[in-house]
């Protein structure tokens, strides 16, 4: 390789790196470091940010690093690189989520990956109400298909039946974790009015005050200081369109697959002009999640409960520095 071509490979991976700090991660922790060598790129877990309290397993850990995986794929391809994923590279070393080995090739510049390239500064979770219009069945069936691609199954909770299910245990587990001191302690120290904190959910970006009690699937209730910016009202109804994602296993790699599919979808609902917020509490509870595969019947291991819909815009929330998660490999 010419050493033009080598610091090209180079620019590119760290700015997918940049691109791949841009992705969703549960509390906006982002629980990621990027290691940039001269032709690869690792993603490694960094156990120091997971949640000790709502995620022991690191669950959703890895989820939010597949995210930022999946945006690391997009931005490689952008930038004409076709790359080799090897997820899990090195059984000894099983905070190492993923090693992208890079070739150019300018036609991966024209692909379906790299088309999505651009909607990563637009994506944000949005926590405002949505409007009561159906979502297209075109749109869900195109997510269903997206999701296929990337390894996980999304499965559409349409029957009343199943949607109160969903009502019903969405507002148990989020009775049970907020009757938890320690739930309560973590997601404060997660949640932030500083505005030159670099992670933590901002109050910007969450609705005022009480919110989830009073609704059918309650959203989480960041709002721990009583300043959240967006209103009260999130009205998040068991008429909006419910989408569960999951796997075949529950199993660290099918975490990692879940947080691709989970970003891809992000994207593609981004593209749409529609908004999403992923709803994991039913998930984090064992005996909500247990229920939820058993009274719907699920095949999958349900990972992510998504409600998507159309809303005003909500801000952008902050990214740690680049110099605390990007390392360079000698
Ligand atoms: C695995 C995972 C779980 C999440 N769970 C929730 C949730 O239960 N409630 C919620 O409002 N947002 C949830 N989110 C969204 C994050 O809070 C959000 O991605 C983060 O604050 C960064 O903001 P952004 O998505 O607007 O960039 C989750 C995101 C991920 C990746």
């Amino acid at each position: 390789m010419s050493s033009l071509t080598q610091s090209n490979g180079i620019q590119s991976l760290r700015r997918a790196a940049v691109r791949g700090s841009l992705a969703a991660s549960v509390h906006n922790t982002q629980p990621w470091t990027f290691v940039v060598g001269t032709h690869a790129l690792e993603i490694h877990a960094d156990p120091k940010r997971r949640l000790s309290i709502l995620d022991p397993a690191g669950r959703q850990m890895i989820i939010s690093c597949g995210c930022a995986l999946f945006n690391v794929r997009v931005s490689l391809a952008a930038n004409g690189y076709r790359s080799a994923v090897e997820r899990f590279p090195d059984p000894g070393r099983p905070d190492v989520l993923a090693r992208l080995t890079i070739v150019h090739d300018p036609s991966a510049a024209a692909s379906d990956l790299a088309a999505l390239n651009p909607l990563i500064d637009l994506r944000r979770t949005n926590r405002r109400r949505f409007a009561e219009d159906a979502v297209p069945e075109d749109l869900v069936s195109e997510l269903v298909s997206v999701a296929g691609i990337e390894g996980a199954q999304l499965v559409p909770v349409t029957r009343a039946e199943d949607r109160v299910v969903v009502s019903v245990l969405s507002q148990r587990a989020d009775a049970q974790e907020n009757a938890d001191p320690a739930y309560r302690a973590e997601l404060r120290a997660w949640t932030t009015d500083d505005a030159r904190r670099g992670d933590g959910v901002p109050a910007l970006a969450v609705p005022h005050g009480g919110v989830g009690a009073h609704d059918d699937v309650p959203i989480r209730d960041f709002d721990t200081s009583g300043t959240g910016s967006l209103p009260t009202e999130t009205r998040s109804s068991l008429n909006q369109c419910l989408l569960l994602l999951g796997t075949d296993a529950d199993t660290p790699a099918a975490w990692l697959r879940t947080g691709e599919a989970l970003e891809r979808l992000l994207l593609e609902v981004t593209r749409h002009g529609y908004s999403a917020s992923p709803m994991t509490q039913i998930i984090e509870v064992p005996n909500t999640r247990a229920l939820l595969r058993t009274e719907l019947r699920l095949k999958m291991q349900p990972q992510i409960l998504l409600r998507i819909g159309r809303a005003p815009a909500t801000p952008a929330t902050r990214r740690r520095r680049l110099v605390e998660v990007l390392v360079e490999s000698a």
